[in-house]
């Protein structure tokens, strides 16, 4: 059945793999040094460690990390690192992350939440007028008012200090000196800069490292230096995060975001002081003979993802083949019916009652009753899943806006330790305030501006020392106990869809890992059903406008990155769509 089935998806998506018509290739780049396999279209085959990362400077650290016997998470800080100077639009120092580790030693797996917080100083009206009207979306995230307090430099710190192996100095050395030295900007980044101009000119100081005296961007190919992120590098190589949390890096934050004019901000250096990473049980799944793992809220990730594929067990998904309609409207009723329950459950369960029967098999059978053949359900309601011993509450409708950025990464080492790692600054270039070399975050727009709808409190509005509703799905697979694969994907709330896609690719047709991270995608989360511009998703769009959906076709810009493990081999891949590649040995 899965080879009838990978044999349909080449036929429709090309003979030699999917195909991708408009779509950015993946880049050829070569390893600078060493016999490292390099992802080019095929999933990249090693034998004892692999990485998959957006940028191939990232890669490239995170493979020399693991090739001198460093430990996943040691990998992880270089990486990140090496993120935050050359892709410097979705992740870094300003901003949060959430990581699904698995630990080969006691064969364990949890989460680490990294997200930011809300200031204490902050309330449910954040992101309201005088008359209590939701601002613009734009209006809110450009400025001080967006930045909550990063998670990811402790998160980095945290994650050496319990698990690293290799010298914590020697790790962000990399980064150090190509900030001193300058790197090559890349298409993306340069893409981007251009694209963002207006926003990006705001601040002065953002303006003078993004674009040149005469007001031109930074263009592809040319050599960038970050004499100020090199610094704060070495400083916190030197002093750990500390010289965030409680130092003069973090100090320096917080007096620009404060003194933004235009839009000033609320964090403090007591929100800085009184930062936690915080360690949570991963959320679970069975689907198909997988278990599919993931973050918990505050994410609202591994809870979506986890509904679709309970529904979706609920129905024989390989008799179709992702070239039949059919598939699709299934896989977009799915996706309708979690993300209602996502829209008034899921908020940062610290701060909120969740219900506790989310992912339970006869509530989600309950809720595949509802699908109807070929034919798209009118408005779909959130459901009324168990509260457990929760006491319940009756939320209204959230109405967060996340558009796509952000990161991942996936890292196995050469013991077994695995990494599954989406990292964020949340809008591209996020609030557009730079400090200390690093953009900071706009993640408090992740929460929802309304703070009551109809009366009811929205679980997701803003809260002091909450953390914002977030849609990234780092994921990790088990099949018959042990690690099978980590995935995960940029892209705002389309995340969910992507990782969802991949996964049902891989597991009810049969693609290969790369395969499946190329498929062309079809995402549906509010009714209208999104198309990948460009390539044979759009040979769907009468049938599904048959069904009754409303169509766009649109770019579907994931970047998932991915590496499946079996005995004897790593798989990586990487996503044709942005920079990245997939580096093993
Ligand atoms: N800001 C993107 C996310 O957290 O999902």
């Amino acid at each position: 059945m899965l080879l009838k089935h990978l044999a349909m998806a080449l036929a429709l998506f090309g003979s030699a793999g999917p195909a991708f018509g408009a779509l950015q290739q993946a880049d050829s780049v070569a390893p600078e040094s060493g016999s490292a396999p390099v992802a080019q279209g095929v999933a990249v085959q090693a034998e004892q460690f692999m990485i998959s990362a957006a940028n191939p400077l990232a890669a490239r650290v995170g493979y020399d990390v693991l090739n001198r016997g460093g430990h996943a998470m040691d990998a992880m800080v270089a990486v990140q690192a090496m993120l935050g100077l050359v892709e410097p639009q979705s992740s870094g120092l300003g901003g949060g992350a959430f990581l699904v580790y698995y630990d080969a030693a006691t064969k364990t797996l949890t989460t680490f939440d990294g997200r930011e917080t809300a200031p204490l100083n902050a309330t449910p009206e954040l992101f309201q007028n005088a008359q209590g009207e939701s601002l613009k979306f734009f209006d809110a995230v450009v400025g001080g008012r967006s930045v909550g307090t990063p998670g990811t430099p402790k998160l980095m710190h945290a994650m050496h200090t319990r698990y690293g192996e290799l010298d914590w100095s020697e790790l962000l050395a990399p980064a150090i000196e190509l900030a001193a030295e300058g790197f090559e900007v890349s298409p993306r980044l340069a893409a981007s800069v251009a694209a963002d101009k207006d926003r990006l000119s705001r601040y002065p100081d953002t303006a003078r490292y993004f674009f040149h005296a005469d007001g031109s961007p930074i263009a592809e190919g040319e050599i960038l230096t970050n004499a100020e992120y090199s610094q704060t590098l070495t400083l916190m190589a030197q002093n750990g995060s500390d010289v965030i949390y409680k130092g003069e890096i973090g100090k320096a934050i917080v007096a620009r975001v404060q003194s933004i004019e235009d839009n000033p901000g609320l964090l403090s250096e007591i929100d800085l002081a009184s930062y936690q990473v915080k360690e949570r049980p991963a959320v679970c799944v069975e689907y198909r003979q997988f278990e599919v793992c993931g973050m918990g809220p505050p994410s609202s990730g591994a809870l979506t993802v986890g509904q679709i594929l309970g529904v979706l067990n609920n129905f024989d998904l390989a008799q179709y083949g992702p070239e039949d309609p059919e598939a699709w409207q299934l896989i977009g009723e799915a996706s309708r019916l979690a993300f209602a329950d996502r829209g008034r459950y899921m908020a940062d369960s610290d701060f909120v009652p969740m219900p506790q029967g989310l992912l339970d098999s006869d509530y989600l059978a309950q809720r595949a009753a509802l699908i109807q053949p070929s034919k798209v359900m009118g408005a779909v309601p959130a459901g009324e899943p168990n509260w457990g011993k929760v006491v319940s509450v009756e939320y209204g409708l959230d109405d967060a806006i996340e558009l796509p950025s952000t990161s991942h990464f996936s890292i196995v080492d050469g013991a077994g330790n695995i990494v599954s790692m989406t990292t964020t600054i949340e809008n591209g270039f996020g609030s557009r305030v730079m400090s200390g070399g690093f953009l900071l975050n706009n993640e408090l727009t992740d929460f929802s501006f309304s703070s009551y709808k109809d009366g009811q409190p929205i679980a997701n509005r803003v809260e002091p020392g909450k953390r914002p509703r977030s849609s990234m799905s780092p994921t990790i697979l088990f099949r018959d106990g042990e690690p099978y694969m980590a995935i995960g994907s940029p892209g705002g709330s389309r995340i969910i869809g992507y990782v969802v896609n991949a996964l049902i690719a891989h597991i009810d047709w049969g693609l290969d890992i790369q395969q499946a991270v190329e498929l062309p995608h079809l995402v549906n989360r509010f009714g209208t059903y999104d198309l990948e511009a460009g390539t044979s998703a759009e040979s769907l769009q009468a049938p599904l406008e048959a069904m009754g959906y409303k169509v766009n076709v649109r770019d579907l810009n994931s970047g998932l990155h991915a590496v499946q493990i079996s005995d004897t081999k790593l798989l990586g891949a990487a996503d044709p769509r942005r920079e990245g590649i997939a580096l093993g040995e």
